[in-house]
């Protein structure tokens, strides 16, 4: 009995003293945190890239922590840590439109080994992620708005092509809407992101631009959006709702878009590039039957998509600023490009990566869509900053206001510009 006992105390001494390296080195290994996006594919795809990081780099310990959908929700989150100046977050995924908004808390990259790879990027992106010269993000994935469409129900209804006019997409949706009730009541038009949030900031934008009015706050500050063609595309849109697209389109965000059309019940859906790979799952019931278009405009080759994206910085607060640009630098190298567009269809942003041939099989429209992808419309945020994420509350704000009957677009174009000239007053 006395034997067993003394076996066991030895064992567990023996386990202690053996095991302790594996502690201490792990106790020892530098902690490195990714605030980053969950939506589909998105955690997957990050976590497989940090598991592989941590292969070569034995000393460093990184996870991802998931951070809310939408970017407004994200934005509050971060704020919270900055404001703490907390170190438990070292990398943040950032918005194309926070460089400005978050640069006083964010460390200069090209201090950190990014001035070397920054030449392989959309000279147009990292100048967005440039405040005073100092780089506050490496570029990540690029977005850019997508007119997604079911290209067996187009044949079905006898159009060859997708719309490249508003005019053209009202009465295709409205036609396959009609069509397509007989059989599922669940069928809609058009599904897009009209609920009170960024999305709509960049759904609204779209419109307001594809008619030829502006960009809300042009680059030389002129507060651009009340006239005539912004009115006319805040109303086409508002005459959306309740005909081609579902009342609750005012509280949709990305993936309420995405759920209903990937569901097989919408013939169009406005979205970001990520809805594809998702779409093609071969779980997907529409697997095989998606087209994706630039945005219509109000004339044939109006067309505006909004510039998305998401960049990967480092806190000023982090306790290893070095490993932490390590990380964001490896997430964001082109190897790791190639594999998120191929696995995910996220955009690059190393123009490189739309050559290779593996990942235009993959996606084919990163090649016809170049063009869309280059000349996308930038929301108002280096204008407007440290303050866009006001503008772009009033401005989303404003849109849904229209959009639920709340005022007519008159009316809030006309508020919307003075509470802008303000604002940018007070800047
Ligand atoms: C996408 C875009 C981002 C935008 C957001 C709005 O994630 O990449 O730039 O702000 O959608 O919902």
């Amino acid at each position: 009995m006395k034997s067993l006992k003394n076996l066991c105390i030895f064992t567990l001494l023996v386990a202690f003293v053996v095991g302790m390296p594996f502690l201490s080195s792990a106790q020892d290994k530098i902690k490195i945190t990714v605030a980053c996006g969950a939506v589909g594919l998105e955690k997957q795809l990050t976590d497989e890239a940090l598991a592989e990081f941590m292969k070569n780099h034995p000393n460093i310990e990184a996870k991802s922590l998931d951070t809310p959908d939408l970017a407004n929700d994200r934005l509050g989150l971060y704020l919270q840590f900055f404001q703490a100046k907390s170190s438990e977050v070292d990398v943040f995924q950032i918005d194309v439109i926070w460089p400005g908004d978050l640069a006083e808390h964010l460390v200069d990259l090209n201090q950190y080994g990014a001035a070397d790879v920054a030449k392989e990027h959309f000279p147009a992106i990292v100048q967005n992620n440039t405040v005073n010269g100092e780089l506050k993000g490496i570029p990540w994935f690029t977005d850019a708005g997508l007119l997604y469409y079911r290209t067996d129900l187009l044949e079905k209804y006898g159009y060859k092509e997708a719309p490249k006019t508003w005019d053209e997409l009202e009465a295709m949706a409205t036609k396959i809407q009609e069509g397509e009730r007989a059989s599922n009541p669940d069928f809609w038009g058009f599904v897009w992101q009209g609920n009170a949030y960024e999305g709509l900031t960049c759904d609204a934008l779209e419109w307001v631009a594809s008619h030829g009015g502006g960009s809300i706050i042009e680059p030389d500050g002129n507060v651009s959006i009340n006239n005539d063609m912004a009115i006319k595309a805040l109303e086409r849109a508002k005459g959306w709702v309740g005909t081609i697209s579902p009342a609750g389109v005012t509280g949709f965000a990305e993936e309420d878009a995405r759920n209903m059309w990937q569901a097989g019940n919408a013939a169009f859906m406005r979205n970001w590039p990520y809805a594809y790979k998702l779409g093609q799952a071969d779980d997907s019931p529409i697997k095989g039957k998606i087209g994706v278009a630039p945005i219509p405009g109000e004339k044939a080759g109006q067309s505006a998509a909004s510039l998305g994206g998401w960049q990967l910085a480092v806190s000023k607060y982090s306790k290893h600023p070095k490993e932490a640009a390590e990380v964001a630098l490896y997430l964001a190298s082109a190897a790791e490009q190639k594999r998120r567009a191929i696995v995910g269809s996220f955009s690059p942003t190393v123009m490189s990566v739309y050559q290779d041939k593996e990942v235009l099989e993959a996606v084919p429209f990163f090649g016809n869509l170049y063009d869309v992808f280059i000349n996308a419309v930038a929301r108002p945020s280096t204008i407007s900053a440290p303050k866009y994420n006001e503008v772009s509350t009033l401005f989303f704000t404003a849109a849904h206001d229209v959009l639920t009957g709340k005022k007519d677009g008159k009316t809030a174009v006309e508020e919307l510009e003075l509470d802008l000239q303000d604002l940018m007053a007070k800047k």
